[in-house]
């Protein structure tokens, strides 16, 4: 199993490319299930999650053909990808293949609403929380599905189709108004979701369901309007630039020091960020080409944060934020309030040397002066990098286990983060 070893103490400096984001990729390859026509995507990020992905739409029955490189593309940029879901030979999404990764159930509401039939696996457990589906249920019964929950399995059927509805989430929920967007896209008739997310990636999917022919207003505020269409056609999208992997590069920087300029970063999708790290004492700069961030000398000043929906700070920056404070000149105080056991990390970060107390959802970091190298591990994909981010500024010597982690949602981090100077490689095997 690979590992990232790093040699702490070096300041980041230079440009670092940010790819296209998972969490938009994802739902987009997923709306290819809509329509027989071919979805063409750009900017997609070379990612286990990516790859896995394309496996589970393959047994749908989606080919997914990867574009040729082009002229002046290095392996630095993402990939160009064509899915072609002509004909769907299964709609049966099965529990080795859901259980990987949560976000294969979302497959239950193009499968619906095009077939009108699903059989998907519950996602099972997860390193986050206890994660349950039931505003995916009560969001496709709305729309007029009928649901079953058997032996794992959630059996979903609208033999007769979809009709528009009125959705209103009890609490912000990504995932399922993802699915929701795309199980209305072909309902009959006008639906409505109320207490919708406003997370940028859920514009950027409905940007992309508007190009393939669908009729969505409102998407990135809490009130989404969908009319429905008989059915969607081809399109080509390029998916968004990663504002996590973006902030997760911006607190590296921070933490070492330096002079870094985020590549294709958009700061409108990094608001709270950005001010989380101008109180911290960096400097940040949004410029045409993307995001410059500098901290040079000066103290870290502690934060207090807490997690929230878009446009609030996002639970997937919590772990690299904590990393970066447990070297601020005093008490942080960090509250997570999206996902109930989403502090993995901070057993790891003590083994650096980091001074974290929990009660219950709240970390209390007391800054300390130095961190110390250490072997670690962790259990989910933004507990490892705030690993990395702590290793770059500890002294000696850091070893990241189970590095399969953070290929779910980093693409070639050892290659960014060396090319801005850090001490950082993968060992193999
Ligand atoms: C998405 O997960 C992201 N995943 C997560 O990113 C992110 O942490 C999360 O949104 C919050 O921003 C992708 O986009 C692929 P939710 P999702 O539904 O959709 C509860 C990463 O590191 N809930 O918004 O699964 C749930 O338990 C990841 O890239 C229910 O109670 O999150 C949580 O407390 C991990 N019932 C809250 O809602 C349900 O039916 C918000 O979860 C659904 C959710």
């Amino acid at each position: 199993m690979d590992r990232i070893r790093i040699v702490g103490g070096n300041r980041l400096t230079g440009t670092i490319p940010i790819s296209g984001a998972k969490n938009a990729a994802l739902p987009l390859m997923i709306a290819s299930l809509l329509t027989r026509e071919t979805l063409t995507l750009d900017n997609v990020p070379r990612l286990a999650d990516v790859a896995m992905l394309k496996r589970i739409l393959g047994n749908h029955g989606v080919d997914c053909m990867v574009l040729g490189k082009r002229a002046g593309q290095n392996g630095m940029h993402g990939e160009s990808i064509e899915l072609r879901a002509g004909d769907i030979v299964d709609t049966l999404a099965p529990y080795d293949l859901v259980s990987r990764m949560r976000a294969s159930f979302w497959v239950i509401g193009p499968l619906l609403a095009r077939m009108g039939e699903a059989k998907v696996s519950l996602p099972g457990g997860c390193a986050i929380g206890t994660r349950p589906v039931d505003f995916f249920i009560d969001a496709l019964k709305a729309l007029g599905a009928d649901i079953d929950i058997e032996a794992g399995y959630v059996l979903a059927k609208a033999p007769k189709g979809l009709r528009g509805a009125r959705i209103v989430f009890p609490k912000v929920t990504v995932g399922a108004t993802h699915v929701a967007l795309m199980a209305a896209s072909l309902a009959k008739g006008e639906s409505v979701i109320e207490n919708a997310a406003c997370e940028p990636e859920i514009a950027d999917l409905a940007a992309c369901l508007n190009k393939m022919g669908a009729r969505i207003a409102g998407a990135g505020t809490s009130t989404i309007r969908i009319e429905g269409v008989d059915r969607l056609g081809a399109a080509r999208h390029s998916v968004m630039p990663d504002r996590i992997e973006a902030g997760t590069y911006a607190f590296a920087a921070a933490m070492t020091g330096g002079d870094v300029l985020l590549d294709a970063a958009t700061a409108a999708t990094m608001e709270t960020p950005i001010e989380v790290l101008r109180r911290i004492g960096a400097e940040v700069t949004p410029t045409n080409a993307g995001i410059r961030v500098t901290r040079n000398g000066g103290a870290i000043a502690p934060v207090d944060v807490t997690t929230e929906p878009f446009p609030g700070f996002a639970t997937d920056l919590q772990a690299q934020l904590m990393a970066l404070v447990s070297r601020a000149d005093g008490d942080s105080h960090i509250r997570e309030t999206i996902f109930e056991n989403r502090f993995m990390h901070v057993q790891e970060l003590a083994r650096l040397g980091a001074d974290i107390h929990l009660d219950g959802q709240v970390a209390t970091v007391r800054g300390v002066a130095k961190l110390k190298g250490a072997e670690v591990m962790a259990t989910d994909l933004r507990a490892s990098v705030s690993l990395v981010i702590a290793g770059l500024a500890a002294e000696g010597e850091t070893v990241v286990n189970r590095v399969y982690h953070l290929d779910r949602g980093f693409e070639r981090i050892e290659d960014k983060l060396g090319g801005l100077g850090a001490e950082i490689e993968r060992l193999t095997g």
